[in-house]
């Protein structure tokens, strides 16, 4: 569920019509609602009610501060994947005991900024990552807490680009070896084990992988309890994924997610952390844009939006779905025709769908592309010297532009010419 709704013929972001938004900023641009942020939230949280448990935001799925703040004021906790998310985080007001560091390649100087800023524990991925975290750590003569990200070698049964819990995939120790990477952790005097993290990928539509990823987790769990580790909290990832086609999903809730948390994983007393990043944005969201022309192709037509892959890549990257709805709604029992509905980029691949059946449109009208929250503004560039469009957050009847569109000659002067030329 979100909050833009139609109201009397027109789209509505919470209280605000969206063409005053477009009215005022321009398009495209991003918009996201408060309200579907702070529920999406609090739908996990309630979920994994009764078990000590913390969420931490995958910031990576929408880093604006405005965003941090607001899933922040709630209790949200963060988890960090660079040390650019570090900071960010901090910037909002999210303290060190509040941020998990996750990521497969944290360099010394990132390492060195968390230890000495402040974190709640590290997710480690690999073996020389520990050496270094421990050597780090020794320097500072501080203790880092740890979890050692295991790979369980399950199918999340999601796009191969973002599975990432198969023995193939380059995230986590391979579950087999845990005991013996943890008995090396255990003699680093600069670590402190405090658990185990599993994530297996992103936007899983089905609770099995986690059913078996999770029960893997529990029987590890004793596994190295029985070894002597202080196996007490639990960090299992993010991954649940939303209905970006409406019309024909029905996804796990984070309900359903939760009781199964509680029925695997429940009894062994550990603290739980998830890492929700998509769940809690992706629907809390939307790109607005406008149709520059309508094109006769042959057999075809095509929408060309203003719009285009550098401000959205999920289609051309992972062949992604998003409903694309007009902002003024259609009238009732309007046809409905095939469009191609393309952006300006040179590239074939900026395509945001094809065949999909719109009402009719015209030269100026907008467009709204659903569940662009998550991986939307966070994964866009200035590809085509295209300025990256801005983002709003609404609340109620307020909206404030959030991240500016950054003008031409901004754009232009990031540049610098060496003294040769
Ligand atoms: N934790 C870890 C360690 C992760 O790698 C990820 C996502 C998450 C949590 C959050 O997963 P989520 O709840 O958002 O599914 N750009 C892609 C998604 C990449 C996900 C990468 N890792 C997309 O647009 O679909």
């Amino acid at each position: 569920m979100d909050h833009f709704l139609y109201r009397d013929g027109a789209l509505y972001a919470e209280d605000v019509p969206i063409t005053e938004i477009a009215a005022a900023v321009g398009t495209p641009f991003y918009v996201y609602s408060t309200a579907t942020l702070l529920r999406h939230f609090r739908l996990f949280d309630e979920a994994l009610e009764g078990l000590e448990h913390l969420v931490c935001y995958a910031m990576k799925a929408n880093s604006n501060q405005a965003v941090l703040r607001t899933l922040a004021a709630v209790g949200a906790g963060m988890d960090v994947v660079s040390g650019g998310e570090y900071r960010r985080a901090r910037a909002a007001g999210v303290p060190g005991d509040r941020i998990v560091f996750s990521g497969v390649g944290k360099t010394r100087e990132e390492i060195h900024l968390a230890l000495t800023g402040g974190i709640r524990q590290f997710n480690v991925e690999s073996e020389p990552e520990m050496q270094v975290l421990d050597a780090v750590a020794r320097d500072l003569g501080v203790v880092a807490p740890i979890t050692i990200r295991v790979n369980p070698d399950v199918d999340a049964k999601t796009h191969a680009k973002i599975a990432t819990g198969k023995s193939e995939n380059k995230f986590g120790i391979p579950i087999a070896r845990a005991r013996e990477v943890y008995a090396m952790a255990a003699a680093m005097p600069g670590l402190e084990i405090i658990g185990i993290d599993v994530h297996i990928g992103s936007q899983l539509t089905d609770l099995e992988p986690y059913e078996l990823a999770y029960q893997k987790v529990a029987e590890l769990t004793e596994v190295l309890r029985a070894d002597g580790h202080n196996i007490k909290r639990l960090d299992l990832g993010g991954g649940l994924g939303i209905p970006y086609e409406r019309s024909n999903a029905d996804p796990p809730l984070p309900s359903d997610y939760g009781a199964l948390v509680r029925r695997r994983l429940g009894h062994l007393g550990c603290e739980i952390e998830i890492e929700p990043g998509r769940l809690i944005a992706g629907n809390a969201g939307l790109m607005i844009s406008e149709v520059i022309y309508v094109k006769k192709g042959e057999g075809r037509e095509f929408l060309i939006l203003d719009s285009a892959m550098n401000d959205l890549i999920r289609p051309a990257m992972y062949d992604a779905y998003h409903d694309i709805i007009p902002v003024l709604e259609p009238a009732i029992g309007v046809e409905k025709q095939p469009f191609d509905i393309v952006g300006p980029v040179c590239e074939s691949g900026d395509t945001f769908a094809k065949q999909r059946m719109m009402p009719p449109l015209s030269a100026g009208d907008q467009v709204a592309f659903r569940s662009a929250g998550a991986y939307g503004a966070v994964m866009s560039s200035e590809y085509n010297s295209r300025p990256l469009i801005p983002e709003v957050l609404v609340r109620g009847d307020q909206f404030a532009v959030i991240r500016a569109r950054p003008t031409f000659d901004e754009m232009i002067n990031r540049d610098t010419i060496p003294e040769w030329l």
